[in-house]
């Protein structure tokens, strides 16, 4: 049975957290909100519980996890060098949606960095995360709390749905607020590099790290090196189609796309802009992603619509792109996953 604890992100003190912390040290699995997904916990330092969250979610094990700490010095005791931009990354965003890959150290068993002589640190923003690491007083190992390649939860039903029975509590702590998962930088190398984009911006990592740059090539959909971005990923189980363009090109696309499936006995639903929603009222299930040029809005709507596409059984899905800029990268990133190639061009458009 899985329990469920709703707790009130101002509430402090909370019984739950103490509940959920003796679950953490005896071993066990807890699922915990975070500001950008859910996560599904164990005890980082406890290898057979590590392998407890790898069976749960039928994750493949050469797939690393994060290592969730409370503050940037329990960070320092999990490597065995914090450089000094890693130094600057942590001083300006944690605790926040940013993870950093170091040098693991020897105090992190092996299967957390499935095998790798790196280990991935996050502290993270949420009142309730923080709460339950203080109390557990362990780094907590956490991936996002979802079955593997589905969609990353953003709230405790999605948690529920995937995990049901296999997971033992889940700590409720309403909607994930950014609702796309943390930015991964591997710091290991002489120049920082971006193994996936997330809630912290390109932009800001640039304007923080200055002179030492970025390199963006790891996080290249078709080549990632994060080895958990290789895989088909946040997908929802209708056959997911991006359709790119000029904004006017791309809802005219999907209203045709849409006319020509209702005609042939197939639904399918759409995820687009608000300004797009006039022209497609009626033509099937058509979903808002916020209005255009606020990818933040989409980030944070984006895996709850490829959850509620599953409910309505849809036979297939035809999304908007968003620019890549500011979040706007991080959406087309897990938009660019869910589709696995498939993409439409509207109009003359290339990519
Ligand atoms: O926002 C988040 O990051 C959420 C919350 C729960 O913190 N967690 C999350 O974990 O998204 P997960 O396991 O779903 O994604 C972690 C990503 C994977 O792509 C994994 O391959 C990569 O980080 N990663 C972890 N450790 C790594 C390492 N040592 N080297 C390179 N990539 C690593
Ligand atoms: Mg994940």
């Amino acid at each position: 049975m899985t329990e469920i604890i709703h707790i009130a992100p101002g509430e402090g003190d909370h019984p739950g957290i103490g509940k959920a912390a003796a679950i953490l040290r005896a071993g066990g699995l807890v699922a915990f909100p975070t500001e950008t997904v859910y996560g599904l916990g164990a005890n980082g330092l406890d290898a057979a519980a590590v392998r407890r969250i790898f069976i749960a979610k039928g994750r493949p094990a050469d797939n690393p996890l994060i290592l969730h700490v409370a503050s940037p010095a329990e960070a320092g005791a999990l490597t065995t060098a914090m450089p000094p931009a890693a130094g600057e990354l942590a001083r300006r965003f944690w605790p926040g949606p940013l993870t950093m890959v170091l040098p693991r150290s020897p105090a992190v068993p092996e299967i957390v960095s499935a095998g790798l002589p790196t280990v991935a640190i996050r502290v993270p923003a949420h009142p309730v995360a923080l709460m339950l690491i203080r109390a557990a007083g362990i780094p907590v190992a956490a991936p996002s709390a979802n079955t593997s390649g589905r969609p990353s939860p953003t709230s405790a039903g999605h948690v529920l749905d995937d995990l049901r029975d296999r997971v033992e509590l889940i700590l409720d702590g309403g909607p994930a607020r950014i609702g796309l998962e943390s930015t991964v930088v591997d710091m290991t190398g002489p120049v920082p590099r971006l193994l996936r984009p997330g809630g912290v911006t390109v932009e800001e990592l640039r304007e923080a790290l200055g002179p030492a740059g970025l390199a963006l090539d790891g996080a290249d959909p078709e080549r990632p090196a994060a080895p958990g971005m290789k895989y088909r990923h946040y997908a929802p189980r209708a056959p997911l189609t991006l359709v790119l363009g000029e904004p006017g090109e791309v809802t005219s696309r999907i209203a045709a796309e849409l006319a020509a499936a209702r005609g042939a006995g197939r639904r399918l639903a759409a995820l687009v802009h608000s300004e797009s929603l006039p022209d497609l009222s009626g033509l099937g299930l058509v979903m808002d992603l916020g209005p255009r040029g606020r990818p933040e809005v989409a980030g944070e709507r984006l895996f709850s619509l490829l959850r509620a596409c599953d409910e309505a059984a849809v036979e297939g899905i035809l999304a908007e792109g968003e620019d890549e800029e500011g979040m706007g990268r991080a959406v087309m990133n897990r938009l660019l996953k869910a589709a696995g190639g498939r993409i439409m061009l509207a109009g003359g458009a290339k990519r």
